[in-house]
């Protein structure tokens, strides 16, 4: 058939396994680097995506090999996003292609990603190459890391192919065995239309550009496509392979993977996950499981300056053409003025949309605390969900609070399990089950998402003395008894403080923030309360104390000039602070608090 010598394939691996170098060496064996800029990371093409090291974005190339006999063959090689915010686009990815490469690093072993990846191309029916990846490492352990994937995943240890990323050796066994065990795609031509979207980027001439797997059918400029999720229609005005650099070509059969570009204006309309078909004779099943990006992360954002507000709309109104998981919707907040809450897949999603906007637009942002997204059900009987301690009611209106759970893996070497197993009780886990793989342990267990939001990787990696690996995956909401706790500076409530915890950690949380609060309110003329209240009643509280008398004194007595001279000055001082009654507070204040959260 016109598709027996094209193979689809990814490169799936736990985070650091070596993926965009081995990636770079296959390119480099084939050819593909030759013509262009010999960069170190060919296949990360966002900036920012290079210094963090994580790649965001699936960016598919297309190669050329040939076989020993002169055989020509097509390699569509799909990368795929390396952290579990984007899982759900791994998964998409996934679906674009037959087989995948699957890394393990021969000095680490099998890791949390490693597992969790593996059963993602398993349930994807996908044929699984095993690599043992870095055996060029002086502690690699190749035969070691092969007999753990038997042992965890069920690959056959036999099967495994050893290489090295870096010195290249094995890789031509890899690119053989992607021909041999790989098979070609299936799909009629002739079929109704059948495409899947797995990426897509906004470009300011061509509007939206899709990445697509064609399934069944083809494609060509002019066809009128439609989009299963929304029935909305457009027409094809080009479409092509990749190169990575988007070649332009006359059509798309089932069984390829390409681009197109139909004149989208917006990214909403254009999901990965979703469908595309023939307007005209559409088919009856689309692929299964779309699901439109749903943030489940959510923080407000602030300039710092006040005047930046219109530049921090426009920015965000940037990102959000290319980013259909972004949401932004604009919130005022009495200490921290105009802002934006914002709705993100992840910390590392939103970290990296904060980033960029202070990088790329230059704006100086106050985050306020991460919150996941609440089930609320009211007393009258109403449900609904939020996100926002602003909109949290008071426990008299509430009948019950659900929140989001997630099921958590980690990989260990034993000797830590006691520490980690201490840190999950602390953040409310429950453990499910725990499997020893020779001398570590894959612990598995449901925890509320809130209780991984702040600095729960951070901790895992220090008290594992960075051994320890983790991923997870959402599992839908539980009961929870969870308090909004206010924050209130000389007994008014500061809205950007209030926080929603769990019953168990309202006053550890709360004796945190009024003792860093109290820390930086500057002195006032008279002591002022800084107080952690649930529903009126205080559970924690700091004083700012006054100025001392002597200072004070000094403006009493005769000299009036002084003490106006001494008025003046506060005045000018007042500009940027926040008033809270008769209270000022610095802008700092806020940042500081928020930032130890
Ligand atoms: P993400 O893009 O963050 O998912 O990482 P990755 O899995 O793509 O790993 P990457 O290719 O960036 O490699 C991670 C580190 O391992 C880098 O410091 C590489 O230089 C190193 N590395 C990759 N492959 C090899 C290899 O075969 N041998 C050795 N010795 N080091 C390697």
């Amino acid at each position: 058939s016109r598709t027996s010598h094209i193979r689809n394939f990814s490169i799936i691996a736990h985070v650091d396994h070596g993926k965009s170098t081995l990636a770079d060496r296959i390119l480099e064996n084939l050819g593909a680097m030759g013509e262009r800029d010999k960069r170190d990371q060919t296949l990360d093409t966002l900036e920012l995506e290079r210094e963090r090291g994580i790649t965001i974005k699936s960016t598919p190339i297309r190669l050329q090999y040939t076989r020993a006999d002169g055989e020509k063959y097509t390699f569509n090689l799909i990368d795929t996003p390396g952290h579990v915010d984007f899982n759900y686009e791994v998964s998409r990815s996934l679906a674009a292609c037959e087989g995948v490469l699957l890394l393990v690093d021969a000095s680490q072993g099998v890791e949390a990603q490693t597992i969790v990846n593996a059963y993602l191309a398993i349930d994807s029916n996908l044929e699984i190459i095993p690599v043992v990846n870095k055996i060029d490492l002086p502690a690699a352990d190749p035969e070691g890391a092969a007999q753990e994937l038997e042992d965890v995943i069920g690959i056959p240890a036999e099967d495994a192919v050893f290489a090295s990323g870096k010195t290249g050796v094995g890789v031509p066994n890899i690119l053989e065995a992607i021909v041999e065990r790989i098979p070609p795609p299936a799909g009629d031509p002739d079929a109704p239309l059948k495409a899947l979207i797995f990426d897509s980027f906004y470009d300011a001439y061509q509007g939206v550009i899709l990445f697509i797997r064609v399934l069944e059918g083809t494609l060509k400029p002019k066809d009128k496509i439609m989009m299963f999720s929304n029935g909305k229609s457009f027409d094809v005005d080009k479409v092509g392979t990749f190169s990575p650099a988007l070649v332009v070509g006359d059509e798309l059969i089932a069984g390829s993977v390409g681009w197109v570009a139909a004149s989208i204006k917006d990214i909403h309309d254009a999901q990965v996950g979703d469908t595309i078909t023939g307007k005209e004779n559409p088919t009856t099943e689309p692929f299964p499981g779309f699901k439109p990006a749903q943030p489940v992360v959510f923080s407000g954002l602030y300039p710092t300056d006040t005047e930046d507000y219109r530049k921090l709309r426009e920015a965000l109104e940037k990102l959000k053409l290319n980013d259909a998981a972004f949401s932004f919707e604009p919130e005022t907040s009495e200490a921290l003025g105009f802002g934006f809450r914002c709705g993100f897949l992840g910390l590392l999603h939103a970290e990296i949309i904060q980033e960029r906007l202070e990088r790329e637009y230059d704006l100086d942002l106050i985050a306020t605390a991460p919150a996941v997204v609440y089930r609320v059900t009211l007393t009258n009987g109403e449900v609904f969900e939020t996100q926002n301690p602003a909109e949290f009611p008071t426990r008299d209106r509430i009948q019950l609070v659900e929140e989001p759970y997630i099921k958590l893996s980690i990989m260990l070497p034993e000797d830590y399990v006691g520490t980690v197993m201490q840190l999950l009780q602390e953040r409310r886990g429950v453990m499910q089950t725990m499997n020893y793989i020779g001398k570590r342990v894959e612990l598995l267990y449901e925890v509320p998402f809130a209780e991984i939001l702040y600095d729960f990787h951070d901790r895992l990696k220090s008290i594992s003395r960075g051994y320890a690996s983790m991923d997870y995956e959402q599992i839908g909401y539980r009961d929870g008894d969870l308090r909004k706790v206010d924050i209130m500076v000389n007994n008014e409530v500061i809205d950007a403080l209030a926080v929603i915890v769990h019953e168990t950690k309202t006053y550890g949380l709360g004796r945190k923030i009024v003792d860093k609060m109290a820390e930086v309110i500057p002195r006032q003329m008279f002591p002022v309360p800084v107080q952690a209240v649930i529903g009126g009643k205080i559970i924690a509280r700091a004083t700012v104390k006054a100025y001392r008398k002597d200072v004070l004194a000094k403006c009493y007595g005769g000299d009036i000039t002084r003490k106006k001279k001494l008025l003046e000055k506060q005045k000018k001082g007042r500009a940027r602070m926040k008033q809270f009654g008769t209270v000022e507070v610095p802008q700092e204040a806020f940042l500081a608090v928020l930032s130890t959260e």
